[in-house]
């Protein structure tokens, strides 16, 4: 039981590191990236303020969070005997969305951290891998053809949902295609900020091929 609850812990300790923050603090002694670009402690925002470099490590680190806390700590808990192996996705879904959780609120930087994209994206790697790659292809065209992250973030999201409504997508359990939405549901919530922006026309855009 005390594994058990250790393993539950650290997912939301993981999920708490403030990458971006402290990458921010660290590499280019930016005291905090919350008061820059759009205010978000995620991998778009420091993108945004602190170039690709920086931004491609924030979204590196903030997916492995997801998957680390997603698939090897079950995989661990399982390793260690201390559950069945027919309770490993409830395993695996409790580490990851406690990660996600600790992302959006990081208990080592005042509760305020991400939007949860790059670490829901980590979890599903460890629990749906199978969907990861369709919901990746949507959130490319999206990005294409709209230019707005926090746009192609959700729709991604919404996709990972409806792809649990078909077994092909989703690991054997049909609640699965409940997790899908309440994890979609959460990424709206998170972007509701955004959603504010995108109906006034005041969301930036990603400057992709000259276009501003
Ligand atoms: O990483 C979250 C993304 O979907 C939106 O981020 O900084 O544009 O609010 P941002």
């Amino acid at each position: 039981m005390i594994i058990i609850l250790l393993a539950l812990l650290t997912a939301y300790l993981l999920g708490s590191i403030p990458t971006a923050l402290w990458v921010g603090r660290r590499f280019f002694g930016l005291a905090d990236i919350r008061e820059h670009g759009s205010g978000n402690a995620g991998a778009t925002n420091t993108f945004r303020v602190l170039g690709p470099k920086a931004g491609s490590v924030v979204l590196l680190i903030d997916a492995l969070k997801g998957f680390i806390a997603a698939y090897c700590l079950p995989a661990g808990l399982l390793a260690q005997g201390a559950i069945p192996a027919e309770h490993v996705l409830y395993y695996k879904l409790a580490c990851g969305v406690l990660a996600i959780v600790g992302h959006i609120y990081p208990v080592f930087a005042q509760f305020r951290g991400g939007k949860g994209v790059a670490t829901v994206l980590g979890m599903m790697l460890g629990v749906a891998p199978g969907a990861v790659g369709v919901c990746l292809l949507v959130f490319v065209a999206m990005l294409l053809l709209f230019r707005y992250v926090s746009l192609a973030s959700m729709t991604a999201g919404v996709t990972f949902a409806l792809l649990q409504l078909l077994p092909e997508f989703r690991p054997a359990q049909p609640f699965m295609v409940w997790v899908g939405f309440v994890l979609a549901a959460l990424l709206i919530y998170t972007h509701r900020a955004n959603i504010g922006r995108l109906r006034a026309g005041t969301e930036s855009r990603v400057p992709l091929f000259g276009r501003k």
